[in-house]
């Protein structure tokens, strides 16, 4: 079996200019795949809120959500760095209370880590749990947690004053001891400033080409799903919604005109049973 990275290897693959791809996963088979197609990383992300359980955004993802679906995750790719999300207000409420939610990813779901949104504000918080053994991913630029705070989906750090907040939010993580930090839609060159200014790997979504490694949601990069829409900072590289689509009307269809199942389907009687009344019943329909 493939083994994990480590957080001492990943810190390696930054020193030693080796991208870190990472896809977000939110089941058994998703992960597996995956794990086989060699993924560094795999980040159970509460965009499982919007892709897969249909909200319109990340806050009503629960903890038991995210416990559950880390699960399947870590079932299906026992070999990989499962990073799970923290949801909305789940490191809010306290150090106890944080402390508890994170514990709970890591003893139920299976983690090996945990995801925060947010800047230096989440110091103590990410000092707490590292100092317990639980490894952080810090967050910042499109944090969609806050998304009614930030007024929508929009690139961050674009003037002089957000951008240099931001590289201060990501020296603060870094010195609180988190092991690597998400950019969300922020410009290239601040993520480039960023990515140079810290010793711990940037993984960019939206950020441009200078993050030490990059992440995309599965189904924006399968095109998995109905009506997914197109966003720059994606590339997708298959169009999976179109080819499960057109299965599934093919499938109906040959229910409908009892083209399936064949023959080739199905399991005959037993030919010395002398279970006569079922053969006179059956009577060869369908041959
Ligand atoms: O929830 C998520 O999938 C994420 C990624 C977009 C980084 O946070």
């Amino acid at each position: 079996m493939k083994q994990a990275l480590t957080l001492p290897r990943l810190k390696a693959m930054k020193n030693q200019n080796k991208p870190i791809a990472m896809l977000t996963a939110y089941d058994y088979p998703s992960a597996m795949l995956a794990e086989e197609a060699g993924i560094d990383m795999i980040l159970v992300g509460d965009s499982l809120g919007n892709v897969v359980l249909g909200y319109d955004t990340t806050i009503p993802v629960k903890l038991e959500d995210m416990i559950y679906h880390t699960r399947a995750v870590v079932r299906g790719a026992p070999g990989t760095m499962v990073v799970t999300d923290m949801p909305f207000a789940t490191y809010r409420l306290g150090p106890e209370a944080t402390f508890r939610n994170a514990a709970r990813l890591m003893q139920e779901g299976g983690a090996h880590a945990v995801k925060l949104e947010g800047g230096a504000e989440l110091a103590d918080e990410i000092r707490l749990l590292t100092s317990a053994g639980i490894p952080v991913l810090g967050h910042l630029g499109l944090t969609p947690q806050s998304v009614h705070q930030i007024g929508g989906y929009k690139v961050q750090g674009k003037s002089h004053e957000e951008a240099e907040k931001m590289l201060q939010d990501a020296k603060a993580l870094e010195q609180a001891g988190a092991f690597g930090i998400v950019l969300e839609l922020v410009t290239e060159e601040l993520a480039a400033a960023v990515t140079h200014s810290i010793s711990i790997p940037t993984i960019g979504i939206g950020a441009g080409r200078v993050c030490d490694g990059q992440v995309l949601v599965y189904h924006d990069l399968l095109r998995y799903g109905s009506g997914i829409r197109d966003k720059k900072m994606v590339k997708s590289y298959a169009d999976i919604g179109d080819t499960i689509r057109s299965a599934i009307t093919q499938y109906v269809d040959e229910v409908k005109t009892k083209a399936f199942p064949e023959e080739k389907h199905s399991f005959p009687l037993d030919q010395n049973s002398s279970s006569n009344s079922v053969a006179k019943l059956y009577g060869g329909e369908g041959k």
